[in-house]
């Protein structure tokens, strides 16, 4: 189910025991929305134990439906545990099922989205944006080429999600002079970075939104090319992202990815030490369900998600391909956040954390040595929807 953020739709999924109401639920009487308080009484009259009532993309409800909605909660199983599923990207929603859960005991609100993937912690917090800020600004150079190639064109309609800081996003904007151009992610850190920079530049058209990639409250089939940068690799749940990817894409369109193998960076000189290094980044993600080895799965990925026209491709980001300190600079990024707080978090003890950290003063050792050579794979590809 997949209504437009202006439709309402109610639905009931017995495997998980929930009911969800997506959309807008307006009614002028409580008459006009019997068919929506049936499908609840019947459907939790056949559930056992907890059932969960999920309002995560109900966008609009009025007093009227939110009364009808209570009368109907609060009598419908008082035996029955009913978790009220909200998300933070409706402002409201949360404060305003918490009051209704308040009535009774068997009621209780979840906020889907205060822990809703494993690498959360560390990618939606402000430590995060020299990470973001740095790699931009390495990988642009080689994107700008490849874009035309995956099928971006001048005038398009571009949604950028999990945008990050918001840096690409503005960068297409300048290259590609966009229609439009829609930039969403669930950082809020990142988003205020990316609004405070796009004021001090003066650039008003990227609409930055807050929001949820597994979810999103945007329209089916609107966009000529979606772009989701290093992300399917962070969330736990990549097919979920693809899913959305797709729907929001206008047949025809196309979806852009690009997704890292970090275990494949390399340097030279110390290049043990650096393989070594990396392949424990590769390893450090897994642990917190982040697959950094995705790149060369991209295939498979968009196969499966239904695109056609497939094209991949991979570049090296190196310490060659402009200032070598800008390369430096991310690789000093990677190691305050891999090892100062991800392998913290994990539990590693110091004598690892400190083998953990030399490969990356041999990364960037190598990336400021006249004669090194430091590198950085990315996986690009992109495919398109069916007519
Ligand atoms: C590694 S960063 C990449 C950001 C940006 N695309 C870039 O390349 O600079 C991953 C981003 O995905 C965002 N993200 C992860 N899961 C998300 C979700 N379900 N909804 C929205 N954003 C999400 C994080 O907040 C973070 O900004």
């Amino acid at each position: 189910m997949n209504p437009n953020a202006s439709q309402f739709a109610a639905s009931f999924d017995p495997t998980n025991q929930e009911v969800a109401l997506v959309g807008k639920l307006r009614p002028q009487s409580s008459a006009q929305i019997r068919d929506v308080l049936s499908l609840v009484v019947e459907s939790f009259g056949r559930c056992d134990g907890v059932a969960y009532l999920n309002v995560k993309r109900l966008t609009q409800i009025n007093v009227t439906a939110f009364e009808a909605l209570r009368t109907c909660l609060v009598s419908v199983r008082t035996d029955l545990r009913i978790v009220i599923v909200t998300s933070s990207v409706i402002s409201w929603s949360t404060r305003l099922f918490q009051t209704l859960a308040e009535t009774a005991q068997n009621l209780a609100v979840e906020v889907y989205d205060s822990a809703f993937y494993p690498g959360q912690d560390f990618v939606e917090d402000e430590s995060f944006i020299p990470i973001l800020r740095t790699q931009t600004k390495m990988t642009w150079r080689h994107e700008r080429d490849m874009l035309p190639r995956h099928g971006l064109e001048t005038g398009a309609k571009i949604a950028d999600v999990c945008c990050g800081i918001g840096d690409f996003a503005a960068l297409v904007h300048k290259e590609f002079a966009p229609a439009r151009i829609v930039a969403l992610d669930h950082s809020k850190r990142s988003l205020e970075y990316a609004r405070r920079v796009a004021k001090e530049f003066g650039l008003t058209e990227v609409e930055y939104v807050y929001g949820d990639a597994s979810q999103m409250l945007l329209a089916d089939d609107q966009f000529d090319f979606v772009t989701c940068r290093h992300s399917l690799q962070i969330f736990d749940r990549p097919e979920v992202l693809l899913r959305e990817l797709y729907r929001i894409c206008r047949p025809g369109g196309r979806v852009y990815i690009t997704n890292e193998k970090n275990s494949h960076c390399l340097g030279e000189p110390h290049a043990e030490s650096i393989a070594w290094t990396y392949g424990e980044v590769a390893k450090l993600f897994a642990h917190f369900d982040m697959d950094v080895e995705m790149g060369p799965k991209s295939r498979r990925l968009l196969t499966e998600a239904g695109f056609e026209d497939i094209k991949v491709e991979s570049f090296m980001v190196t310490n060659m391909d402009g200032d070598p300190q800008d390369f430096a600079d991310v690789i000093e990024a990677w190691e305050n956040v891999y090892a100062g707080e991800m392998a913290v978090r994990r539990g590693d003890k110091p004598e690892f954390i400190r083998r953990f950290r030399q490969g990356f003063v041999d990364h960037r050792t190598a990336a400021l040595h006249p004669k090194g050579y430091a590198g950085w794979p990315i996986w690009a590809a992109s495919a398109r929807k069916p007519h």
